[in-house]
């Protein structure tokens, strides 16, 4: 194999709050050869993920530290360019989960990652988006946890970013009726005018959110689906129903506190109208990746289900292309592509 530098985006330093290029810097290193049962990857796109703030920060999360100087880990898609794995050739595609890094060449187990078919007649990039984690996460959500039943009503908030968009659509196939709430017009246009939402509220042009969510639902809601946290928690509460059922996805608005945040002041009313709030993480739904794919992937090309993504160009964009979800450049799924090509 021919000589190849690894550019690698690493933890320089621990953010306080929102990270700033001081946090991420970017190295060259030799690219590391597999060992038995490995194989070398040459990754092409990058999955930008909320959560990876959470693994900037030594608090506890339901994954290790990102530690000072090491790779930013993350999702990708990938070439195997060298196996050292008997179920892994060269030229094969993977996607690993949570398990690579920003960087041109990843060395990983080979149980770690798993193939991905290139014709089937969807882009190679939607298989670190729409069929996987980021899929899986609204579909589970919403469909397990949410349980929407044909004539009920659905909120949703982070509307317009990947997992909120496709949990408003699959809420609106189970016949819901389906508001969305997203930071500006032109999202909230987009997600009413294209993806199919009954309606949109500007959550930072509507003044007081409690009262457009329950201007909104005259008559409550049964689901909410959760990426956002305080307010827009606080303001779901106060129009859920009885019996109503929140899927907690995330809570992107408190991943760079420094302090932790005042709770929503209405959490009695979980009590009083029996409502059911259950978190959820997207791993435990893994094994379910192949129905997954087979109930969504004539959606989507039937044109029944809309996805959209934000593509960014270039490793060395990575670190804003991240920020850029906590202040809502995004439309659907955030990427960035690092390979050297686009097409198979
Ligand atoms: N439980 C799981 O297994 C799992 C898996 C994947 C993702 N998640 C969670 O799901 C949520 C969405 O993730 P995603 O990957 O789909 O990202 P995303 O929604 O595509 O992007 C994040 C969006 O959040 C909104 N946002 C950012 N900061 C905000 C703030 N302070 N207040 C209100 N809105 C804010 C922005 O939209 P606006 O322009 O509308 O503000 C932004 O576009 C996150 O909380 C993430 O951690 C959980």
């Amino acid at each position: 194999m021919k000589k190849l530098l690894n550019r690698q985006l690493y933890l320089h330093a621990r953010p306080q709050g929102i990270p700033t290029p001081e946090h991420i810097h970017l190295r060259e290193v030799p690219v590391s050869r597999p060992g038995p049962g490995q194989v070398l990857l040459e990754n092409l796109y990058l999955s930008m993920d909320p959560a990876i703030r959470g693994w900037m920060s030594e608090k506890a999360s339901y994954f290790a530290p990102i530690a000072l100087g090491e790779a930013i880990r993350g999702s990708t898609l990938g070439r195997v360019i060298e196996s050292r794995h008997p179920d892994f050739r060269e030229g094969d595609h993977v996607v690993g989960i949570a398990c690579n890094a920003w960087e041109d060449f990843s060395v990983v187990g080979g149980e770690q990652v798993y193939k991905v078919s290139t014709d089937n007649g969807f882009p190679l990039n939607y298989h670190v988006s729409i069929f996987s984690a980021v899929g899986l996460t609204p579909y589970f959500g919403v469909l397990e946890i949410g349980k929407p039943q044909l004539g009920e009503t659905a909120l949703i908030s982070a509307a317009a970013g990947a997992c909120g968009s496709l949990a408003g659509q699959i809420a609106k196939l189970k016949g819901c009726r389906v508001v969305g709430i997203a930071g500006s017009d032109e999202k909230c246009r987009w997600i009413v005018e294209e993806l199919g939402f009954d309606a949109a509220i500007n959550y930072k042009t509507c003044g007081d959110l409690t009262k457009a969510v329950a201007d909104a639902f005259p008559k409550g809601i049964d689901v909410y689906f959760e990426n956002v946290g305080g307010k827009h928690l606080e303001a779901a509460i106060n129009a859920m129903r009885v019996n109503g059922r929140a899927a907690l996805c995330g809570m992107i608005e408190q991943y760079n506190d420094t302090e932790p945040r005042p709770g929503p002041t209405n959490l009695i009313q979980i009590v009083g109208k029996s409502l059911r709030l259950q978190g959820f993480i997207v791993s435990n739904y893994f094994q379910h990746l192949p129905e997954f794919f087979a109930e969504m992937g004539p959606l989507i090309k039937g044109g029944k289900m809309k996805w959209e993504e934000t593509v960014e160009d270039g490793i060395e964009n990575a670190p804003k292309a991240f920020l850029n979800l906590f202040k809502g450049a995004n439309f659907g799924k955030m990427l960035v592509k690092i390979g050297p090509d686009k097409a198979v």
